[in-house]
């Protein structure tokens, strides 16, 4: 069968655009889950989405990950050869070297760390003015981001590794200057990082066993050689890097609560199951990744349609999570729909689908949930606070988005 396409030799500026929008617009005017377009370039492009285009994407006998992320999202979000980027029993390896730091101790550890972190900034803010959320929680996320792997941070270095490491972030769909920073960024974080997995492995820096730090600076690789400083350095930015991201969220669950305020009456009387629905609802809601990609490892067929070796596929993350057939109501916010719900590896996709340990899912999920709820816990039940007018709105077409004035509060008190 052939595959729907989109008309024109590189529709690159239509996917700049349209931004989280372009893959599910096709998807709903070709009445399809598969499309090929041209993209990067000109290179050919298969666009998948939804439950079952999840399901074969995450097979890792149909799909390789090496060659699939393009260089200037290595250069500055991922960093190059990371974990994301290898197969087979090389990525197994790697892998469980991540999920090793993902044990109930040491997310209990996480818990604690974050609520300790968030009680010393609130103290500040009831001296502000006003607060910039968005902002305050990068530096919050930061201090836990180290604290937690093991990693010295000194108070004059807060802020440029703080903008350091959200500038990565904030490059991934950015071309010009966005980008650079980006760039820059990454280059002065890998070389702090390395500098400090040189003094672990001199001896004159001994982090606690069961921390990031020490997992990175002494990882040996299948053949038994430890890990090149390079590799670590980048590994270990594999962790801090993205528990900074989580401010994102913290930001749109700000959001939420204000947009829907019933959401947040029901934060402040039934906290426990209701904060892990509210959750949920949050990183299936708001955009933050868009698409993955992946390359086809050897030919196959899927419901009639061929892949051939080699072709760059994208799974389109934000439609899948916001798909018509998976989803009552998409557009709406309603965290109440994750209470029965049966969980599927596929349908809901915020940070990947599929497995852990053998897949490319997401290894900071929990560490993700865990740090939201903690941190909503303490803008809905622990200060009051104003919202003064501001533009709130947000972009679909940037990527990453944020809400334009990075939501401003005012008057904090404590509870
Ligand atoms: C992979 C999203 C937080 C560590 C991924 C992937 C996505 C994602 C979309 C790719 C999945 C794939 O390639 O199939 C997010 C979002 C986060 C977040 C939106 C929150 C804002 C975290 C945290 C950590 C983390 C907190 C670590 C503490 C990783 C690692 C991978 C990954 C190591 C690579 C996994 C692999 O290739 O096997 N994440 N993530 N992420 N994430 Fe996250």
């Amino acid at each position: 069968m052939a595959i729907p396409r989109e008309k024109g030799l590189d529709n690159s500026l239509a996917l700049l655009m349209e931004g989280y929008k372009y893959i599910p617009n096709r998807r709903t005017s070709f009445q399809s889950d598969i499309f090929e377009t041209r993209l990067m370039g000109g290179q050919k492009v298969i666009c998948i989405g939804g439950k079952e285009a999840a399901e074969v994407f995450y097979d890792n006998e149909k799909f390789r990950r090496q060659g699939a992320a393009p260089k200037r999202i290595q250069k500055t979000l991922l960093g190059e050869n990371g974990v994301q980027t290898l197969d087979g029993a090389g990525h197994k390896h790697r892998k469980k070297l991540f999920m090793s730091l993902m044990t109930p101790e040491r997310i209990n550890d996480l818990i604690g760390i974050t609520s300790n972190q968030w009680q010393i900034a609130i103290e500040n803010w009831e001296q502000k003015k006003e607060v910039v959320l968005f902002d305050a929680a990068r530096e919050i996320m930061c201090r836990i981001a180290c604290e937690w792997a093991g990693v010295p941070l000194w108070a004059k270095e807060l802020q440029q590794r703080t903008t350091d490491l959200s500038a990565m972030i904030d490059a991934f769909g950015a071309v010009g200057p966005r980008h650079w920073r980006g760039r820059q960024a990454r280059k002065r974080s890998e070389q702090w990082i390395r500098g400090i997995i040189q003094q672990v492995r001199q001896g004159q820096l001994m982090p606690h066993e069961d921390t990031a730090l020490y997992a990175m600076s002494w990882h040996s690789n299948l053949d038994g050689k430890l890990m090149n400083i390079e590799m670590a350095a980048v590994e270990l930015l594999n962790i801090l890097r993205p528990i900074v991201a989580i401010a994102r969220y913290v930001t749109f669950g700000a959001l939420a609560m204000y947009n829907y305020p019933e959401s947040k009456a029901n934060l402040q009387t039934d906290s426990e199951e209701y904060s892990q629905m509210f959750v949920q609802e949050v990183r299936r809601f708001y955009p933050f990744g868009p698409f993955l990609g992946a390359k086809v490892r050897s030919d196959f067929n899927w419901n009639g349609y061929n892949f051939t070796n080699g072709t760059l596929v994208l799974l389109d993350i934000y439609g899948t999570n916001h798909d018509p057939y998976l989803w009552e109501e998409p557009e709406n916010f309603k965290p109440e729909r994750f209470k029965d719900w049966q969980g599927s590896p596929f349908s809901f996709i915020p940070q990947g689908g599929g497995e852990y340990d053998i897949g490319h899912r997401c290894a900071g999920e929990w560490v993700t949930i865990e740090v939201m709820k903690v941190s909503l816990n303490f803008l809905a039940n622990r200060i009051d606070y104003q919202v003064p007018k501001q533009n709130l709105h947000f972009s679909l077409v940037r990527m990453p988005p944020i809400p334009k004035s990075r939501f401003v509060i005012r008057k904090v008190k404590q509870k």
